[in-house]
């Protein structure tokens, strides 16, 4: 399984505080935010990573994560040139991902959640993974039937569809990155991940599974206090 951190984009809801740096680089409490998705894949056993990353900020994640062998794994850096969506990940990592499977998250993702299990028994066609929200119209949104499959999947629904958000870690076998180059780009101008969940939804192929633990996206000012405060409990309750 190869690992893909999608750490671009443009981070206009914190701006000013990414005018000049990366969202992805900003301090949560003790760490720069990537580290937080970069940890829940070193977790899970995922050694061989690519990071896709804006032009502008290139080498400030070079300077900051280097070779990966810091890490205890390998690092590989593409450019995405604009933030044209989610789904340009597996066109851009074409060749980084070959034949394997991958796991994708957002640089912007904080999980308290332990993918180890899902990934390792990983096979075939695609896993997402859903969460309980408040505000779930801010991501992808899944619908479930009685037996809780996955039977609807929209982005940012505009109006209630349920409360199941789509978190930012995606598992899916090499197939995606076909799937990925027919992808046209939506109204807003992006080419979306959901549409890549509802190709294998038709196919019989997608895996919905419901998590429980914290997952914060730290990319508004809300989230990203919040986010902080999380990771100062949780250090401080390391340490004690
Ligand atoms: P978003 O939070 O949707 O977008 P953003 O980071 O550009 O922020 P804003 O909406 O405030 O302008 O992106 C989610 C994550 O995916 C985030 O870590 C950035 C990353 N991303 C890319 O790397 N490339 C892209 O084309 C997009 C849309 C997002």
């Amino acid at each position: 399984m190869k690992g893909i951190i999608l750490s671009g984009g443009q981070g206009s809801r914190l701006n000013p505080l990414t005018k000049v740096t990366s969202k992805q680089l900003l301090p949560v409490y003790n760490k720069p935010m990537i580290f937080y998705p970069l940890e829940t894949l070193l977790k899970a056993g995922i050694k061989d990573i690519l990071l896709i990353v804006a032009p502008e900020h290139s080498d400030d994640y070079l300077k900051l994560l280097g070779s990966g062998a810091e890490f205890g794994a390998r690092f590989a850096y593409e450019i995405q040139d604009k933030p044209e969506g989610l789904a340009q990940a597996f066109v851009i990592g074409a060749n980084f991902i070959g034949q394997d499977n991958v796991c994708m998250i957002l640089g912007d993702n904080i999980f308290d959640h332990d993918f180890t299990r899902a990934i390792q028994n990983f096979k075939k066609g695609a896993q997402i993974f859903a969460k309980q929200v408040a505000d779930p119209e801010r991501s992808g949104v899944v619908q479930f039937n009685e037996q809780m499959q996955a039977v609807k999947i929209v982005e940012k629904p505009k109006e209630f569809l349920s409360a199941y958000a789509i978190t930012g870690l995606y598992l899916y076998d090499s197939r995606v990155v076909e799937v990925a180059r027919q992808v046209k780009p939506s109204a807003r101008g992006e080419m979306e991940i959901t549409d890549l969940h509802n190709w294998y939804l038709e196919k019989g192929e997608l895996q919905v599974d419901v998590i429980e633990g914290q997952w914060l996206d730290a990319g508004t000012f809300e989230s990203l206090f919040e986010a902080g405060e999380y990771a100062r409990k949780k250090a401080n309750a390391i340490k004690n």
